[in-house]
């Protein structure tokens, strides 16, 4: 068995993983042993669980199975779903959280879970909050030029899958045409794009010129940095440059509202190669045009690359004060 690093844990797992939405089900509580002593005689330590499995009954046999080994053993479990006929047992929300780990800890007969998982998105986060709010955002006369469109769960996962496989082979459009950003930079714009890259990259160990892993992080935006939400901003095409200025404003509340709810995001231009498959997904009429995608959820303290603070420039660099003597 190849044992694997469990993310940036620091926690080996076994290559597979024995997912147990059978036990209690289609496998009875014999044939669930069977499979776990096959697992176990193989070098399998993983055992991913959930609530729901078959009402609790999956935690609860794999709780006896486990018994006598559970340092040796790495248990996830998850919630989310509908546990009992009562409104508030299910769901994402702290409270329900709390008693579904404790229930499942009851259950599975162990004090702790290696890895607890939301089990689905949970459509009760705040977006329609942050979204009404961000609708009181400044545009010249009041126009409101923008147009935003949020998916998550399967839609969201399809366009990545493609996306992705667009990445992967290269057929992203070059979109010079659209004017997005110049085609040649001047020295400073272009030190300061720079400057972010480099830092980034020197984060996560990335060596200049190693195309491989550069893509490999690139991607990373087609995963919408594994945020369960994806946000996309366009504006109607035949409008200008005061009218995208005015859809950046209203980008930024998005961004300012989310974080007044503990959420964070990444505004992302690296989907405008792909917005054919993003306009094809989300049913974006053409003649809109796409400012940026998003990526909206929490933010994970523990990833390198979320400790970077990339440079500013002075004020004085920017500000020009006229008129104070
Ligand atoms: C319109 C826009 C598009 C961006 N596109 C991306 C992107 O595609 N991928 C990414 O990782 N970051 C993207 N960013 C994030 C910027 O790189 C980041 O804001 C900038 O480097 C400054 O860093 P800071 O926001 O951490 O201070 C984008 C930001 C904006 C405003």
């Amino acid at each position: 068995m190849k044992y694997v690093p469990l993310g940036s844990t620091g926690v080996k797992v076994s290559e597979l993983c024995l997912g147990t939405m059978s036990f209690g089900g289609e496998a009875d509580e014999d044939e669930a042993r069977r499979m776990y002593a096959a697992c176990r005689d193989r070098g399998v330590n993983f055992f991913d669980c959930a609530d729901v499995y078959v009402k609790g009954r999956s935690e609860e046999i794999l709780g006896r199975l486990i018994k006598g080994e559970r340092d040796k053993l790495v248990i996830t479990s998850k919630c989310h779903g509908v546990m009992r006929d009562d409104i508030n047992a299910r769901g994402n929300n702290r409270r329900h959280i709390m008693s579904a780990v404790e229930a499942s800890l009851k259950r599975l007969g162990t004090d702790r879970l290696d890895v607890y998982f939301m089990h689905h998105f949970d459509a009760s986060l705040p977006i329609e909050e942050i979204l009404r709010i961000s609708q009181r955002a400044p545009s010249g006369t009041n126009t409101q030029p923008w147009h935003v469109y949020v998916c998550a769960g399967d839609v969201k996962q399809a366009l990545s899958d493609d996306v992705l496989a667009m990445a992967r082979g290269g057929t992203g459009k070059s979109y010079d045409h659209y004017d997005y950003y110049p085609a040649k930079w001047n020295d400073i714009h272009q030190a300061r794009r720079r400057g972010v890259g480099w830092g980034l990259y020197g984060l996560l160990g990335i060596q200049k010129g190693d195309r491989e892993a550069s893509a490999r992080q690139g991607a990373r935006n087609f995963v919408f940095f594994d945020a369960p939400v994806g946000i996309f901003i366009t504006v109607d095409s035949y409008l200008a440059k005061g009218n995208w200025a005015d859809t950046g404003m209203y980008i930024q509340t998005i961004m300012l509202a989310a974080k007044a709810f503990g959420l964070d995001t990444c505004p992302q231009a690296a989907w405008i190669p792909y917005q054919e498959a993003v306009y094809r997904h989300l049913g974006i009429p053409d003649d809109q045009s796409l400012v940026t995608g998003m990526s909206l959820g929490y933010v994970d303290p523990n990833k390198i690359e979320n400790t970077l603070v990339s440079e500013r420039a002075e004020l004085e660099d920017v500000a020009t004060f006229l008129g104070f003597d």
